[in-house]
């Protein structure tokens, strides 16, 4: 029985992928590379010393996908296509929800045709909208998303009730990722952006190396202890260790929707990085305090205790160890 991976080469996927083959997964794994390389593929494998299979499709494609599941014994999906750009969600709105939410649907059908109904989702915290309360559990209301990006996240979060709700054969888990940073600790696979990061740590480790001049940190007036943004900042290979536990956590439950946070439960604030980030790497990072960024928030963190009872997963690698594998992977390219 294989593990179907759409988006298997990108960011959250590559890493989730070597975890996947670590545990002894077998692996198929869907991409078009379009915010992705093919050499990622060739990094995962000697990562792991081991292979998979792969297909270089559209995961919305109804015929092609489906073909995927008649020619592999595909027990579950992990989803990480999807477009995730904030800013660009606002300029394209009708490509992030026909790529995220359309693409979702189809797979979903081929998934049902296919009678595979093991599923687990990419959400983000960004589901919490503005968050009332700090940290954010997963009963905290979701809505008030800014940007279709959001706004898709959150569409297919209910088209999974929804489903659910017509029938709970269906093994669901809804996965909220806080803020994903760090790299693999080989150096071999990592965030890849594609022109200028919108992202902090993306750009942090370019102002590091040179290539751009300074980080503009988006506003110092924010209700937090210095005045500038606070977010729960998770290492991607922790992230990644967590679909293993929600795979888990549907082979021993069965059927159900289940929902989690997935995220360290500390708040650090853009100073706080920036800090970290030279005392772990030895490295300036100049910067200059620019107007507020239009639709961030004052704080945004984790309480990720449902996962640690439910799953038995905890995020175990601290900020230190998260910018120096994020400085390491750029260096190493
Ligand atoms: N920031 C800067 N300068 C920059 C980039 C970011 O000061 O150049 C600040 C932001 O204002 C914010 C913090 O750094 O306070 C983090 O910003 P990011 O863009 O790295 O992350 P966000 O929290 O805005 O968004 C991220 C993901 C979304 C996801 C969300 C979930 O990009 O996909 O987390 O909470 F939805």
């Amino acid at each position: 029985m294989s593990i179907l991976v759409t988006g298997g080469a990108g960011y959250i996927g590559s890493h989730t992928v070597v975890e996947l083959l670590n545990t002894n997964r077998e692996v198929v794994i869907v991409d078009d590379f379009s915010n992705s390389k093919p050499e990622v593929l060739d990094a995962i494998k000697k990562i792991t010393g081991k292979d998979f299979k792969f297909y270089n499709i559209d995961y919305s494609d109804k015929e092609k996908m489906d073909k995927v599941f008649k020619e592999n014994k595909i027990d579950a999906v992990l989803n990480f296509a999807g477009y995730k750009a904030v800013g660009e969600s606002v300029q394209k709105p009708i490509e992030y929800y026909t790529n995220n939410v359309a693409g979702t649907l189809n797979l979903l059908d081929v998934m049902r045709n296919n009678n595979v109904k093991k599923f687990v989702f990419s959400s983000s915290a960004t589901v919490y909208g503005k968050p009332e309360v700090i940290p954010i559990t997963e009963d905290c209301k979701t809505g008030g998303t800014t940007n279709p990006y959001g706004t898709s996240k959150l569409f297919i979060e209910q088209i999974l009730k929804d489903l659910y709700k017509s029938d709970n054969s269906w093994e669901i888990v809804i996965l909220r990722y806080f803020n994903p940073i760090g790299a693999h600790e080989s150096g071999l696979i990592g965030e890849e952006p594609q022109g200028i990061p919108n992202n902090l740590m993306p750009y942090i480790v370019r102002v590091a190396n040179g290539t751009l001049k300074e980080l503009s940190v988006f506003g110092n007036d924010y209700n937090t202890h210095d005045g500038t943004g606070v977010r729960d900042y998770i290492h991607v290979v922790d992230l990644a260790k967590g679909h293993i536990n929600a795979l888990e956590k549907l082979e021993k439950e069965g059927q159900g929707l289940y929902i989690y946070n997935l995220g360290t439960g500390k708040g650090y604030s853009v100073l706080d990085i920036v800090k970290a980030f030279e005392e772990s790497t030895g490295m300036k990072v100049p910067y200059k305090i620019a107007p507020r960024r239009e639709g961030d928030i004052d704080i945004c963190y984790s309480d990720p205790t449902k996962a640690k009872e439910e799953l038995g997963w905890v995020a175990e690698k601290d900020l230190n160890q998260m910018c120096k594998d994020s400085w390491n992977y750029i260096n190493k390219k």
